[in-house]
């Protein structure tokens, strides 16, 4: 169903799907915060078995298109959906982190503040089923200040290449882009820039960059 940097998706045909690492992953993290978010009502895909460490997980299979391929085919709803995404972080942000989660973010945030990360919340990751939108790819889960999430989101959109698209619609790509990314930003409900340097700075830790991202990123830390 879909193949990703870290693992493929396969759909095992009874409702349910495979999630399988590429290496051995000790997912105890991802299982904490989708425990604690399913039990708090947040929407993710339920999952049903995927306690031990190995590569595997499985979760129910959750009908429906990503919000990006929806928007690729009707770009002009960009801004609703950049807004839709926004309430998703809102929503996220409200509920207080389990302890257990991986914690990000600088000494000296107010506790108050640790809420539930995704920390690679785009439009990629979001499902949209007849039931609403379902928020999917928890790896990255972490418990932290809430701008760091947007901040995370709005430095991937800005930086990420869009390497499978032709040529000749990228210029239409970006277009889109620029207008979801102001409609984001004008959304979200807590500031990310703040957090834009160390945003940045994780994302030159990445192996897999291209020399385009990383020129970009290098323009944002600039301008951080
Ligand atoms: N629970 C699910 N139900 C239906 N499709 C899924 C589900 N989980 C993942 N997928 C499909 O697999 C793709 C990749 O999944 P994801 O968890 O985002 O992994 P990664 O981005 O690391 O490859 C998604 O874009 C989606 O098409
Ligand atoms: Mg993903």
């Amino acid at each position: 169903m879909g193949h990703g940097r870290d693992a493929v998706v396969y759909d095992l045909g009874d409702g349910s799907v495979l999630r399988r690492y590429r290496v051995d992953y000790d997912h105890s993290n991802e299982v904490a915060a989708l425990r604690h978010l399913h039990a708090q009502g947040f929407p993710v895909p339920r999952l049903i078995a995927g306690e031990a460490d190995g590569r595997d997980m499985i979760f129910e299979r959750i009908d429906g298109p990503t919000m990006l391929r929806e928007m690729m085919r009707r770009p002009w709803l960009a801004g609703r959906y950049a807004r839709q995404l926004a309430d998703l972080h809102r929503r996220l942000h409200a509920i207080t982190a389990p302890s257990g989660l991986r914690e990000l973010g600088r000494e000296g945030d107010g506790a108050d503040d640790r809420t539930v990360l995704h920390m690679d919340l785009h439009p990629d990751n979001v499902l949209l089923s007849p039931n609403g939108p379902v928020v999917i790819d928890w790896s990255n889960a972490s418990a932290g200040p809430a701008g760091l999430d947007i901040a995370q989101t709005v430095v991937i959109m800005t930086v990420a290449e869009v390497g499978t698209i032709p040529w000749a619609l990228r210029p239409a790509v970006w277009l889109m882009r620029r207008v979801f990314l102001r409609a984001f930003r004008a959304a979200a409900h807590v500031d990310p820039a703040p957090h834009y340097a160390e945003v940045c700075r994780a994302r030159l830790r990445d192996p897999n960059l291209l020399p385009v991202e990383l020129r970009r990123i290098n323009e944002l830390l600039a301008r951080a």
